[in-house]
């Protein structure tokens, strides 16, 4: 009686990934596990591509070798999930140098068939299958080596960062998700009490009060890897639920938390990309970044600056172009301009011009002012006909400009004029390749101002109301909050914010002086903020802190275009889950145990 043979799982063990073998192993037995990717018959011998995480590995059946395993791979079809077991063999002329292990393959000796696959609604190789398709199976997507790949790096992003932390002294410490409602800041999803009737919690937005009161409880240093959750309008870079490496550091001043996340940005880009990047990172004002790139998350790897014409125009009072006068008739209106270099203008015809002007219409514009520039300065193609030779000459100094550079004009309210000129010189760069690829140009921007108006007029914080203003700025809290900076920094890379944060208020006089510029009343934030206040009464040290985006982070470094890549059960754009169908209705008992009647 022959021995019986060994049993996949409790005696085979797998030995290799697919994605491991080379032809240094040629002649070794080895047991493999994973989906088949593709199958061939030729010439009575079936190929099989068997995927795991790893990689690919070619198995080949022939009769001559177990007649039984190859009459079973004749079953084979995608997604199949099999073991094999066999011995490597190289490929010599055959070899595919597009596989990692296409030197060699796997004869098999045996095979078992662990589970079978209905025919996949796509298929697993195809980048560019239908999204909606593709989320709804998503547990096939993800079978897709691009997006494990994004996966794997993404895990390697937590553990580089628990590293850094941990060698640097942060202790890892949660907060609660189902927190009290605060208002500010971004609209929180709101999860009905069963237990209070007519009560709410807020999902959190950010752990932010809850790592001040660490601060105050004498943490000193703490970080999380926490999830957030913000009800905002989504885009490719916003989820409605995404992680923060979330950090607050007591005893600090800007350039320890700058420090920190210099190293930890640092040991990201060498452990996942081997990229050894310059640190410290640039810095510039808030004011400067807007001033010339219309944008509080430049992308620097190209420069290209917008240039102000405000002071130009009211010189010239408009300068006998009526659209110009009546601009500036707004005392807080400016007007600015952007150039198009000679060498790229040169491509762009009237029509591509004209469709320019309902590409900055998305933007708010009611149009794109332009001049094509001719020899001697003149300008052609302009609405700005009548425009006076003094102020012509003055704009095209301001611009530097050439023969043949177009010009582009926008003027109204600061935030609008910046929205479209930044948008412009992001939209045209791309357009005509001006983004050198493989630059990685980070930067702190820095000196945001502490307030800003919102819709109707009223102030309201805008990082969030426990950001210290800057002490030399302190007098004119009252008397002229719109010109008070606060001490808040965001890191950009590329045209991203990828982290946020700020040195906070630890002094109660200041914050409530704060709170007064915002219009609330002792009372109001007592009810809002009252259990912050009330700590902060204990001795709170002097602190600060900082959140970076995981998935924008993971994005960047995975080279994905989408949030969606990097995330594994994503939203999409309205919200919802695909594959699990959610949101979803709920029974009208569940309702009444949560106390809640619907509208009709
Ligand atoms: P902030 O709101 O700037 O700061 O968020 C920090 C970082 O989180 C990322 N981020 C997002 N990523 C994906 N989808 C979203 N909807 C989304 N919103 C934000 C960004 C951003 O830079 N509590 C403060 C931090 C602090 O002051 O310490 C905060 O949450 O990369």
């Amino acid at each position: 009686m022959s021995d019986p043979q060994p049993t996949f799982l409790s005696e085979l063990k797998r030995s290799h990934d697919c994605g491991a073998l080379r032809s240094s192993e040629t002649g070794k037995s080895v047991v493999l596990f994973g989906w088949v990717a593709a199958r061939r018959d030729h010439g009575g011998c079936v190929f099989i591509d068997l995927r795991d995480r790893g990689g690919i590995t070619q198995i080949v059946f022939e009769p001559h070798v177990n007649a039984e395993a190859h009459a079973l791979a004749g079953e084979l079809r995608n997604e199949f999930c099999v073991g094999v077991t066999g011995v490597v063999q190289e490929r010599g002329e055959y070899r595919n140098k597009n596989l990692a292990t296409g030197d060699i393959e796997v004869r098999a000796d045996r095979l078992t068939i662990f589970s079978r696959s209905e025919t996949p609604p796509f298929e697993i190789g195809d980048d560019a299958a239908n999204e909606t398709i593709r989320l709804k199976h998503r547990y096939l997507d993800l079978r897709r080596p691009s997006l494990q790949k994004n996966f794997l790096i993404r895990s390697q992003i937590y553990q580089t960062a628990r590293r850094h932390l941990a060698e640097n002294g942060f202790a890892e410490i949660e907060t609660p998700f189902m927190v009290k409602y605060t208002p500010g800041g971004a609209r929180n999803f709101l999860v009905p009490s069963r237990m209070n009737p007519g009560q709410f919690y807020a999902l959190a937005e950010s752990p932010q009060i809850f790592k001040q009161l660490f601060m105050v409880a004498g943490f000193d240093r703490y970080f999380q890897i926490v999830r957030c959750f913000r009800d905002e309008d989504l885009r490719l870079d916003r989820q409605p639920e995404f992680t923060q490496i979330d950090v607050e550091m007591s005893f600090v001043v800007e350039e320890d938390v700058y420090r920190i996340v210099e190293g930890l940005v640092a040991s990201l880009w060498k452990d996942v990309l081997g990229v050894t990047l310059p640190t410290p990172f640039a810095r510039l004002t808030y004011a400067d970044a807007m001033g010339r790139y219309g944008s509080d998350k430049p992308d620097l790897r190209f420069d290209l600056p917008l240039f102000d014409l405000t002071g130009a125009v009211r010189k010239h009072e408009g300068g006998s172009v009526e659209l110009l006068r009546a601009a500036i008739a707004g005392p807080t209106n400016i007007v600015k301009g952007w150039k198009l270099p000679a060498a790229v203008a040169s491509k762009m015809s009237r029509a591509d011009l004209d469709k320019l002007e309902e590409y900055v219409k998305g933007f708010g514009a009611r149009g794109l002012a332009r001049a094509r520039v001719a020899a001697g300065g003149a300008w052609t193609q302009s609405p700005m006909k009548t425009i006076t030779d003094e102020l012509r000459a003055d704009i095209n100094t301001a611009a530097n400009a050439e023969e043949g550079d177009l010009l582009f004009f926008q003027f109204g309210s600061k935030k609008l004029v910046n929205a479209v000129l930044g948008g412009l010189r992001l939209h045209l760069a791309d357009k005509f390749g001006l983004i050198p690829k493989g630059q990685w140009r980070f930067a702190w921007v820095t000196d945001f101002p502490l307030f800003e108006e919102a819709e109707g007029g009223h102030m309201v914080a805008a990082h969030h109301p426990f950001t210290s203003p800057f002490p030399s700025d302190l007098e004119c809290l009252e008397s002229d909050p719109a010109s008070v900076r606060a001490r808040a920094y965001d890191l950009v890379l590329n045209g991203n914010e990828i982290a946020g944060g700020s040195i906070r208020i630890h002094q109660s006089d200041v914050q409530a002086r704060v709170f007064r510029a915002l219009g609330l009343s002792e009372e109001d934030a007592r009810a809002k903020f009252g259990f912050l206040l009330e700590a902060f009464r204990y001795g709170p040290p002097p602190h600060g802190g900082i959140a970076a985006g995981v998935d924008r982070l993971a994005m960047l470094l995975c080279g994905a275009d989408s949030l969606r890549d990097v995330i594994a059960f994503p939203k999409t754009q309205k919200g919802t889950d695909l594959l699990t169908d959610a949101p979803s209705v709920v029974s009208p008992k569940q309702l009444d145990e949560l106390h809640i009647a619907l509208k009709e």
